[in-house]
């Protein structure tokens, strides 16, 4: 197998590279990545001696640069990672989404089909379909309706994804996985700039009143998701990736202090994010039932491994928190703390 991934020094990208040179080490793997801000190659460090791997400095949306490398490579199968993914930043910022999520997929699908790549898998993500009320479940088949200008971006790229399906026979497969969290999780996410904060003694900025619901998975288990759909899925298929494990926010801050032996008077509930969706339920049998596949891990062990490693990676966590970093976190929660409450 000759396996372009892209997006592989990103928070889901490296766990599945380290998971490809645990079980696949025979493939030939080139990782694609720009290493935007989101992008950090120290996530790569303990694959740097697999020599089966590659990593190119690359845009997705670079059509020349990434023609030689098609030429060249001939690659069998692309896993594609590579996105802008962070909600609030697309609400400050929407450009750079529809530019990478759309035009960058766009560029790799036509890449895929000049050079006749076998099989494409498209990384998406459960907020296509807007949000749930109460009850219900997201399945394969839930209408599209994505609400942020991420998700609308994301949406957008798997429509050109089933298109290129449909009117080119090209041979695809779109994962949509709900909220991952893990070891590599870039601190702009709830759950690490939940632990961040906690460990500064930082007020925890919750959104609203802490009551939408996420619905939490390891990030090893969405990797296994992603190969096991990518060696066994049925072409032009979508498969839903979620665990059960449907969260309010407040609760997984209120564990997260917990484990840390930190106080509950460092939440503040701030003003709400503009649009934000109330909550998502991923209904995953097809992917069970079809594929085998199973989530490993339990959201308790999983989020206490989670904290851990945060802590034996301080140097990691502060190489991340870098000026710009810091001028995002200010746009971001400098005026919505001043106007929270305890
Ligand atoms: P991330 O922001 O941590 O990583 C994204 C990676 O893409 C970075 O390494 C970045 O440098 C790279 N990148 C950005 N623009 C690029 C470009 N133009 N060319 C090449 N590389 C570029 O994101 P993540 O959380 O690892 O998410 C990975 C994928 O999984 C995304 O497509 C996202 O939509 C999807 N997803 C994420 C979640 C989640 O909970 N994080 C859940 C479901 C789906
Ligand atoms: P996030 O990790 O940004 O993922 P997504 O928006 O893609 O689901 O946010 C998860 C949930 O946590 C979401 O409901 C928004 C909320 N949240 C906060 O309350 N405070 C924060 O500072 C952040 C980043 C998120």
């Amino acid at each position: 197998m000759k396996l372009l991934v892209t997006g592989g020094a990103g928070f889901i990208g490296s766990n599945f590279l380290h998971l490809l040179f645990a079980e696949r080490s025979d493939w030939q793997v080139i990782n694609v990545d720009l290493l935007t801000y989101a992008g950090n190659l120290e996530n790569l460090t303990a694959i740097e001696q697999w020599e089966n791997y590659r990593f190119v400095k690359a845009d997705i949306c670079d059509r020349d640069t990434l023609t030689f490398l098609f030429e060249a490579e001939k690659f069998d199968a692309i896993v594609n990672f590579a996105a802008e993914s962070h909600v609030d930043r697309s609400i400050l910022e929407p450009d750079i989404f529809v530019r990478t999520n759309v035009t960058g997929t766009h560029t790799l699908l036509e890449l895929a089909k000049k050079w006749k790549v076998a099989r494409f898998l498209q990384v998406s993500t459960d907020e296509v379909y807007g949000s749930l009320g109460d009850e219900g479940l997201f399945s394969e088949t839930t209408p599209l309706a994505p609400n942020s200008p991420y998700s609308a971006a994301k949406t957008s790229a798997d429509l050109f994804v089933r298109a290129y399906h449909h009117t080119f026979g090209m041979d695809t497969i779109t994962t949509r996985c709900s909220n991952n969290y893990g070891p590599y999780q870039f601190p702009e996410k709830l759950i690490p700039l939940m632990i961040q904060n906690a460990l500064e003694d930082k007020p925890l900025p919750v959104y609203g009143t802490g009551m939408n619901i996420r619905d939490w998975l390891q990030v090893e288990d969405h990797c296994r998701a992603i190969l096991v759909a990518l060696e066994h899925g049925k072409s032009g298929e979508v498969y839903n990736i979620g665990g059960n494990n449907e969260q309010p926010n407040i609760e997984i801050v209120k564990r997260i202090l917990s484990i840390l032996g930190k106080p509950e008077s460092l939440i503040r509930y701030v003003p709400d994010r503009p649009g934000h969706d109330l909550r998502y339920g991923i209904d995953a049998t097809k992917i069970r039932t079809e594929l085998g596949w199973e989530p490993r891990h339990s959201f308790s062990t999983g989020l206490k491994a989670t904290i851990d490693w945060y802590l034996s990676n301080r140097t990691w966590v502060q190489n991340v928190l870098t000026g710009n970093y810091r001028a995002y976190y200010d746009r971001q929660y400098t005026d919505r703390l001043a106007a929270g409450k305890p």
